[in-house]
């Protein structure tokens, strides 16, 4: 009879800890600590057997200088999170640095470098006092996944260097159209061709929303949102992957497209994003292409149901391959609360394939992979 009992209470238990083994999106997550997980914007990085979940980490009840620094928690399941604190950190305020307190950090995403055996980070930075002028990215790296990461440098991208798909024609016409204005009429042809591309060549591409993504042959390219946040660009990286090699394209051009999130299927390249409409949710978008470079295809929003044209309240951050998993990815977006960014909720969603092998995001209350 005790032996009955105690297998019985052994169900229970594995049973209550099966069922724990959820996502919920959008409902408060904690970490196994019991506080909310408090990482956002981010991107994971699965290493020997370890999820690494990377994102800004924000004081709570805060809306000035919300930043702590980039926070990281580990996994082996994606379901049970342990924070392992602060991988990168800010440094005081008044020491004059790029990323003084005070600064802004925002979508870092961290890859390994099998070469170098380095970790290396990527964020979009704003810095102190200065809004979203500066629209720099900054790069950091370390020997363990949980850091300390240590801060290389900062900027602007690819200064001097035109895109692979500008011609020094177009180059030449648009320095000529440096005047032109908003109101006028000609303003929305020249801006997609790259009006600011050109007027950026000197100090540099803006770098404001992004994400990183490595291919299959090992080669990391930075996506982000550029040209005052109307066209995207994706920059080739260097071997170390700590640096730009200078061979870019602007893609999707005039579009106004920000938060990339971006996964290969099949031999294609489905780029997930969001429009521009601040903290505020807006429908997502969805492109394919058959190599990095383009031609990109614009496809419509993939979010199906109730709250799609609003990504379920959402902005997406990343696109995560599960490990083990045949065509398993998830789709990590974050539903903003502008008065307590700290307690913005994760929405995590499968990403599901229609008929014709095109992605789709559904909500579900609760889910597993
Ligand atoms: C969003 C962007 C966020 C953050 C926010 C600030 O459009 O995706 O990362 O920059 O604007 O308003």
């Amino acid at each position: 009879m005790k032996n009955i009992f105690f297998i019985l209470c052994l169900t229970m238990v594995s049973l209550c800890s099966a069922l724990a083994q959820e996502f919920k999106p959008g409902e408060v997550w904690k970490d196994t600590e019991g506080n909310i997980i408090n990482v956002h914007g981010g991107g994971i990085l699965y290493h020997d057997g370890t999820y690494y979940w990377y994102g800004t980490s924000m004081h709570f009840n805060s809306k000035a200088s919300p930043l702590k620094g980039v926070g990281v928690y580990t996994s082996k399941d994606l379901y049970e999170w342990e924070n392992k604190g602060i991988a990168l950190s800010v440094y005081p305020e008044g020491s004059g640095h790029k990323i003084e307190d005070g600064c802004l950090i925002e979508r870092p995403k961290v890859i390994y470098n099998e070469v170098t055996k380095k970790f290396v980070m990527w964020f979009h930075l704003e810095l102190k006092g200065k809004g979203y002028a500066a629209a720099e990215y900054g790069v950091a790296v370390s020997d363990s996944p949980v850091g300390p990461f240590k801060f290389l440098h900062a900027g602007r991208s690819c200064s001097g260097i035109k895109p692979m798909n500008m011609s020094v024609d177009d180059v030449e016409e648009l320095s000529s159209k440096q005047n032109i204005k908003r109101r006028d009429p000609e303003w929305r042809s020249v801006v997609d061709k790259g009006l600011y591309t050109v007027r950026d060549l000197g100090k540099g591409q803006m770098v404001r929303d992004m994400t990183i993504f490595v291919d299959k042959d090992k080669k990391a390219y930075h996506i982000f949102a550029s040209e005052e946040n109307q066209t995207l660009h994706i920059v080739e990286l260097s071997d170390d992957y700590c640096n730009y090699t200078g061979r870019y394209v602007r893609i999707l051009p005039g579009k106004g497209n920000e938060a990339p999130t971006i996964f290969r299927h099949k031999g294609k390249y489905w780029l997930i994003t969001s429009g521009c409409t601040g903290w505020a949710p807006n429908a997502a978008r969805m492109a394919v292409a058959d190599d990095i470079w383009g031609p990109w295809t614009e496809l419509e929003n993939p979010c199906i149901g109730e709250k799609a044209n609003k990504t379920f309240n959402s902005q997406g951050t990343f696109i995560l391959p599960v490990h083990g998993k045949k065509n398993v990815w998830i789709f990590m977006a974050d539903r903003w609360n502008p008065n307590n960014l700290g307690d913005s909720r994760h929405i995590w969603l499968p990403i599901s394939f229609d008929e014709n092998g095109v992605p789709e995001l559904k909500w579900y209350d609760s889910w597993k992979y």
